[in-house]
C-alpha cells in the first residue's frame, strides 16, 4: 500500500478541491471562499467552507477541516492510502501496486534487531543466572529485595567483566560486529588494530521494553558507586528514549483498570513497586520527560500522579512534565515522598501500603506543591516573603484550565498565606497585556455561529491565554497566508520562536517548503503532518480570517511581543542564577551575572 510522496502530491494537485466536494455538497460561492452545508454534522444554516486558494475545507460548526484527501478519508469512511487511490482513480492517474524495496528491506532489519536484542537479553540473564562471576551481582540484587520471582520477570541479567563475552557470544550466533554495533550493544575500538568490544561489562542488566513487550534497549547498573551508574542504549532503529516508558508493557492493563497512572524516576522505582504489588507504575527513563511519552500514557488514563525523587532535579523535572502533561488535557497530581528519597527507598522501609497511603492522601495539585516548596524557602512571616511565595505559586494557578480548581486554589494559597481571596484572585487574574492589534471584523460565516473555535484573530477572549501565546497564533495564522510573512518571521525571530510544540511542527514543515522550493500551499500539511494535535492545531488555524488593514503593524506588534517575552525570561533565569551566586558567595559569578542583565534592560 505505499505511494511514494510525488504521486500524493500529483493526485492532489490535480483534484480540485471544489470540484471534489461539489460532487457531495452543494456549494454556494461566497467572496473568495465556497459555503455550503456541512456533510458531517446536520445543520440548517451553512458553516461549511471550501477555500479555492487554499485547497482546504473547514466547518465552522463541527470543527472538521482539512485538504481534499482528508475530506474524501472521511466522507468515503477510507484510509489515507486508499483515499489516495480513490482520488487518482477520478483523476485519470495510475498508482502501480509494485512493493517498495525500501520499505521491505527496512522490515527485514526491523526483525533482525529484535532479534539480536531478544538473544542479548538472554545472554545477559544466563549469566547472571549460572556464571560465578555474576556472584556478586546476585548478592546485589539480593540485598536491594528483589526476589527470583521479580529478576525473572523483569528479565534482568549481568554483563559480564570481560571485553568480549557478548561479542563472541552472538558472533559463533553468526552476526556480524557492524549490526552489533548499530544496535548499540558493541563499540568499534578506536584505538590499536581494528575491531569490536562489549558496551555493557560488569554491570547488573535491564532490558527496556517496548509497549508490545519486545526488547529495544538496555540500562545497565554499576555495582558500586561507579560513574556513569547507569549506562543506557544509544538511540538505535528499535531504540528511542524519548517515546518509551520503562515499564509500560507491564502496566499497561493495570493503569486501563485502575484509571491511573504512577510516574516515577528510575528503574528499580517501577521493579519495586510492581514487587510490592502496585503495578501502575512505569519509568521515564531519566528525568525529562516527554510529549511521547504523555500521550502514550494517555492511551491507558486520563489521570497521572507524579512522583519522582524529592532532589533538587525531581522537583524541577515535575514542574516539566507537570505542564505537559497539563497542556494534554491529563488531570495531574504530585506526591512528595517523605523521608526517603525515592519510592524504592519508601517502599522498602515503610512497605506498600503506606507508599499508596502517601499517593492518596498526599497527591497535590501542582500549585500545592509549588506552595510547599515555596514556603521551605522563603520566611512567612514578612511581607516580601508572602510576596515571593505568591509570585512563585500563582503562575501555577493562572494556568489551570479549570474553573472550579482554579477557584480552589485561589481559596487555599489565600488561607495558607493568610491573605484574603479577593487579593489573591485579583492577582491572578490580572489581565494579561492586551495586544494592540484590533481586528475584529468577523465574516458572516463566522458571526453566526458561538463556537469559541471560530474566534477571529487577535480576539482571543478567554482570560488564561497570555500575550506571548496570542501573538504566536497570530503570527502562524499569517504566515500560513503567505510565504513572505513566513521569511520576514524567521528571520527576525527565526522557525523555533514558539513555546508550543503544536505550533513548531507546523512551521518546521512550512520550513521545508521553502527550504525546498516547493508549492507554498498549506494544503499539503495535512498529509505530511505526523502529530494529530498539531493537525487540530492546524485545521483550527488555516481558516481564520486576517486583517486587512495595518497587518504590517500587527506582525511587528506581535514579533516585539515574542522577543520580549524572551528576554524577561532570560532575566528571570539571570535573576535565579544571582540568586545561586548570592548563596554561594561567588561574587565574582554574580557581578558578571548583574552585568548580563544590565545589558537586558
Ligand atoms: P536515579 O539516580 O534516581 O537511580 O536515576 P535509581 O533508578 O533510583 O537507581 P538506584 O536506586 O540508585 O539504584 C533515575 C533514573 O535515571 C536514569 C535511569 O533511568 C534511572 O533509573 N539514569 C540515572 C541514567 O540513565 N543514567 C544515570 O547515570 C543515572
Ligand atoms: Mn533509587
Amino acid at each position: 500500500m505505499f505511494i511514494p510522496e510525488e504521486v500524493i502530491d500529483e493526485v492532489r494537485a490535480s483534484s480540485d478541491i471544489i470540484n471534489v466536494v461539489s460532487d457531495y455538497v452543494r456549494l454556494r460561492k461566497q467572496g473568495n471562499n465556497y459555503v455550503g452545508l456541512c456533510p458531517f454534522h446536520s445543520e440548517k444554516t451553512p458553516s461549511f467552507m471550501v477555500s479555492a486558494d487554499k485547497q482546504i475545507f473547514r466547518c465552522f460548526g463541527c470543527g472538521e477541516g482539512g485538504n481534499v484527501i482528508s475530506f474524501i478519508m472521511k466522507w468515503e469512511k477510507i484510509s489515507f492510502p486508499e483515499a489516495v487511490r480513490f482520488l487518482a482513480n477520478r483523476a485519470g492517474i495510475t498508482i502501480s501496486e509494485e512493493e517498495d524495496p525500501v520499505k521491505n528491506a527496512r522490515l527485514k532489519e526491523l526483525n533482525e534487531a529484535y532479534e539480536i536484542n531478544e538473544l542479548v537479553k538472554d545472554f545477559y540473564q544466563y549469566i547472571l543466572a549460572n556464571h560465578p562471576v555474576a556472584g556478586e551481582a546476585r548478592n546485589y540484587l539480593k540485598k536491594r529485595g528483589l526476589t527470583e520471582e521479580t529478576i525473572d520477570k523483569f528479565q534482568i541479567g549481568f554483563a559480564p567483566p570481560s571485553w568480549d563475552g557478548l561479542l563472541h557470544f552472538l558472533n559463533k550466533k553468526g552476526y556480524a560486529p557492524e549490526k552489533l554495533e548499530k544496535l548499540g550493544v558493541v563499540l568499534a575500538r578506536s584505538k590499536g588494530k581494528p575491531g569490536f568490544y562489549d558496551r555493557f561489562r560488569n554491570r547488573v542488566m535491564f532490558p527496556i521494553w517496548d509497549i508490545r513487550g519486545k526488547v529495544v534497549g538496555f540500562g545497565g547498573r554499576v555495582l558500586d558507586d561507579g560513574v556513569p551508574k547507569y549506562l543506557n542504549s544509544p538511540e538505535t532503529i528499535l531504540f528511542n528514549k524519548s517515546h518509551l516508558l520503562y515499564g509500560i508493557n507491564k502496566a499497561a492493563e493495570s493503569i486501563r483498570r485502575e484509571d491511573q497512572a504512577i510516574i516515577v524516576e528510575g528503574y528499580l522505582d517501577v521493579i519495586t513497586c510492581h514487587q510490592a504489588g502496585i503495578s501502575n507504575v512505569v519509568a521515564s527513563l531519566g528525568t525529562a520527560f516527554t510529549r511521547e511519552q504523555g500521550k502514550l500514557l494517555l492511551r491507558y488514563s486520563q489521570s497521572v500522579i507524579m512522583a519522582y525523587d524529592a532532589d533538587a532535579a525531581g522537583v524541577h523535572a515535575t514542574m516539566r512534565g507537570w505542564q505537559l502533561l497539563d497542556d494534554l488535557g491529563c488531570r495531574v497530581r504530585v506526591v512528595s515522598i517523605p523521608d526517603g528519597k525515592d519510592p524504592d527507598e519508601f517502599i522498602r522501609t515503610h512497605g506498600a501500603d503506606e507508599f499508596l497511603q502517601v499517593v492518596r492522601q498526599g497527591a497535590q495539585t501542582l500549585s500545592e506543591f509549588n506552595t510547599d516548596r515555596a514556603l521551605e524557602k522563603y520566611d512567612m512571616a514578612t511581607l516580601e516573603g508572602k510576596f515571593k511565595i505568591a509570585s512563585e505559586v500563582i503562575p501555577s494557578i493562572t494556568n489551570i484550565s479549570n474553573e472550579i480548581e482554579k477557584n480552589e486554589a485561589i481559596m487555599r494559597l489565600a488561607q495558607r498565606l493568610h491573605l484574603s481571596p479577593e487579593a489573591v484572585r485579583a492577582e491572578v487574574e490580572k489581565k494579561p497585556r492586551t495586544a494592540r492589534n484590533t481586528w475584529s471584523k468577523r465574516d458572516k460565516i463566522t458571526d453566526a455561529r458561538n463556537n469559541n473555535d471560530n474566534r477571529v484573530l487577535g480576539q482571543i477572549a478567554s482570560g488564561d491565554e497570555d500575550a506571548r501565546s496570542k501573538a504566536e497564533e497570530s503570527l502562524l495564522v499569517l504566515m500560513l497566508n503567505d510565504s513572505n510573512i513566513f521569511l520576514k518571521v524567521k528571520e527576525e525571530i527565526g522557525v523555533h520562536f514558539s513555546l508550543r510544540q503544536e505550533y513548531l511542527n507546523i512551521v518546521n514543515l512550512l520550513n521545508e517548503i521553502v527550504e525546498n522550493e516547493l508549492d507554498y500551499q498549506p494544503a499539503v500539511l495535512f498529509d505530511r503532518l505526523q502529530d494529530e494535535s498539531a493537525t487540530q492545531v492546524l485545521k483550527r488555524l488555516i481558516l481564520m480570517e486576517i486583517p486587512r488593514e495595518n497587518m504590517n503593524q500587527v506582525i511587528e506588534d506581535c514579533i516585539r511581543t515574542v522577543k520580549e517575552d524572551e528576554i524577561r525570561k532570560k532575566r528571570e533565569e539571570l535573576l535565579k542564577r544571582m540568586e545561586e551566586a548570592d548563596k554561594a558567595r561567588d561574587q565574582e559569578l554574580r557581578k558578571q551575572l548583574l552585568l548580563e542583565y544590565s545589558k537586558l534592560i
